[in-house]
């Protein structure tokens, strides 16, 4: 049985946790708005056709934040076609995903549906066909208060108030051949400069965030977030990352090492972040913005991105998440806040459908996926500020990295609530791990408010409208607290969380 000790101080910290970490992503992509958020009709839709089962799930879930209209539509779309009376809106073909986009959803639908369950919208900029002109103009659509045109058309279609959109995207993933209007660094590097200026002049209160690598495996990795941030640097706030793990080896062990995999993504994109400022010499420090991020290699063919014919909202990306998937998103949320000093916003890729969390039939019913689960747990207990953890544990060697600790943890303190959070994964996937978690520097003793586990021996077990709840959290079964040390058996291939407070 491995033997691992994880120990914490209270003086200690790494960061304030930024809730925008527990963000999503809605694209006009398959069927993630059409018959996922928004399906007129359905008998859980409301006045607005918002499905009711999809956004109480999407609470349950815990969503801080939406990013919206894409990814690879974005860089296709006029946001124009979106916006008034939905009779006179433009069918166009989206050559993205080559499906035709009925734009009767747009971005007031998009900022209701935000509103309805107290969620921030992120927006997206067109970077691939358009540019400054179309996003200062969005800008002011969206956050001018009144007395411009585009103000003033906002308010006759009828929104008063200004959306106050904060966050914004300078394109997506513009390093990438499939990309509409793809550009060399430099060519969206001078664009992202120039796009920048326009729009913080328009609302200087926005944060922005320029393109980064489409993943961590393109040939031109490193030396784009160079040069791009060389130009822009001083007019954003962020760098996007994306990444979405995969399992070539089909091996569960191998596949969990793409939590090494993202950590040395993360370190690296600091580094060069803080290569352009030493460059400048400047106290600046670009965040981190993992703007997509999921396991998605099953539903990725030919045919599960693209269905002949211009069809709305076909069947795209419809992966199907097991029980192996929800462990591997367990372990990245853990290094998501372990590394919370620089990463301050990341969106799980997509809320629904199309490689999400949430499932849904047409016309039927809404279930949770099993990777809905570590992420719901997360959001519910990450609060307050992220813990510094001396961990000891034994290691496996993988292609990944030499030695990958069996104990892959975080600890959070809510100094709200007093409550000292556990997040630990236990990687062995035959052995029960032995864990010793010494809480120092909490004055008086603790108690175990909940510990609760995500695991099945049948790592590619799965839920299904039919049998929705096959992975669901679990009690761990094994678990005690004497004085400050939590000591619990964690069974193999498990992710877990146990909340504690004072006694
Ligand atoms: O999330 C699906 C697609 O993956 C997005 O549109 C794109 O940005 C990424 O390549």
């Amino acid at each position: 049985m491995p033997q691992a000790k994880l120990i914490v101080d209270r003086d200690f910290a790494i960061s304030d946790i930024d809730r925008r970490l527990f963000g999503t992503f809605v694209e006009h992509m398959g069927r993630c708005v059409y018959t996922g958020i928004y399906e007129p009709g359905h008998p859980t839709a409301d006045e607005k056709g918002f499905r009711q089962d999809v956004a109480d799930l999407t609470k349950e879930l815990g969503v801080t934040i939406v990013r919206y209209p894409g990814g690879n539509f974005l860089s296709g779309y006029n946001w124009e076609d979106g916006v008034g009376p939905v009779a006179e809106r433009p069918r166009r073909l989206d050559l993205a995903w080559f499906s035709t986009e009925t734009n009767a959803f747009g971005t007031n639908e998009f900022i209701d549906w935000c509103r309805k369950i107290d969620i921030e919208p992120m927006f997206g900029v067109n970077l691939g066909t358009r540019g400054p002109d179309e996003a200062r103009r969005f800008v002011e659509y969206c956050n001018h208060p009144s007395g411009s045109q585009l103000s003033e058309l906002r308010r006759k279609h009828g929104y008063d108030k200004p959306h106050d959109v904060k966050f914004w995207c300078l394109g997506n993933e513009m390093d990438g051949p499939w990309q509409i209007g793809a550009k060399t660094a430099r060519e969206y590097g001078r664009l992202a400069l120039e796009t920048a200026k326009v729009m913080r002049w328009v609302d200087p209160s926005i944060e922005l965030a320029a393109c980064g690598s489409s993943n961590r495996d393109m040939a031109t990795y490193a030396r784009w977030e160079y040069e791009v941030l060389d130009h822009c640097f001083d007019y954003v706030d962020f760098i996007s990352l994306h990444t979405y793990f995969q399992n070539p080896h089909d091996s569960t062990e191998e596949f969990l090492g793409n939590i090494e995999l993202l950590d040395y993504f993360i370190k690296e994109v600091v580094a060069i972040a803080d290569a352009v400022a030493a460059t400048r010499r400047s106290p600046k420090r670009i965040m981190l913005s993992l703007d997509e991020w999921n396991v998605w290699y099953k539903a990725r063919s030919h045919s599960d991105l693209r269905k002949p014919g211009w069809p709305e909202h076909p069947h795209l990306i419809e992966e199907v998440y097991n029980a192996e998937d929800a462990l591997l998103i367990g372990g990245a949320l853990i290094t998501l806040l372990n590394n919370s000093d620089r990463v301050k916003t990341a969106c799980i890729a997509q809320l629904v459908n199309i490689i999400g969390p949430i499932m849904t039939e047409p016309g039927g019913p809404a279930w949770r996926q099993t990777i809905f689960h570590p992420f719901a747990l997360t959001s519910r207990y990450a609060h307050g500020r992220v813990l510094r953890t001396l961990a000891s544990s034994p290691t496996y060697a993988g292609k990944a990295a030499p030695e990958m600790p069996y104990l892959h943890a975080s600890v959070t303190e809510d100094e709200a609530t007093g409550q000292v959070v556990v997040f630990a994964l236990n990687r062995h996937l035959r052995e029960e791990m032995d864990l010793d978690v010494v809480l120092r520097g909490f004055g008086q003793d603790r108690r175990i408010v909940t510990a609760q586990q995500v695991s099945n021996p049948n790592f590619k077990a799965v839920n299904t409208k039919d049998e929705p709840n096959n992975i669901a959290p679990q009690p761990i079964k094994s678990i005690r607290i004497d004085g400050h040390t939590i000591k619990a058996k964690l069974p193999p291939g498990s992710w877990n969380v146990i909340v504690t407070a004072a006694a």
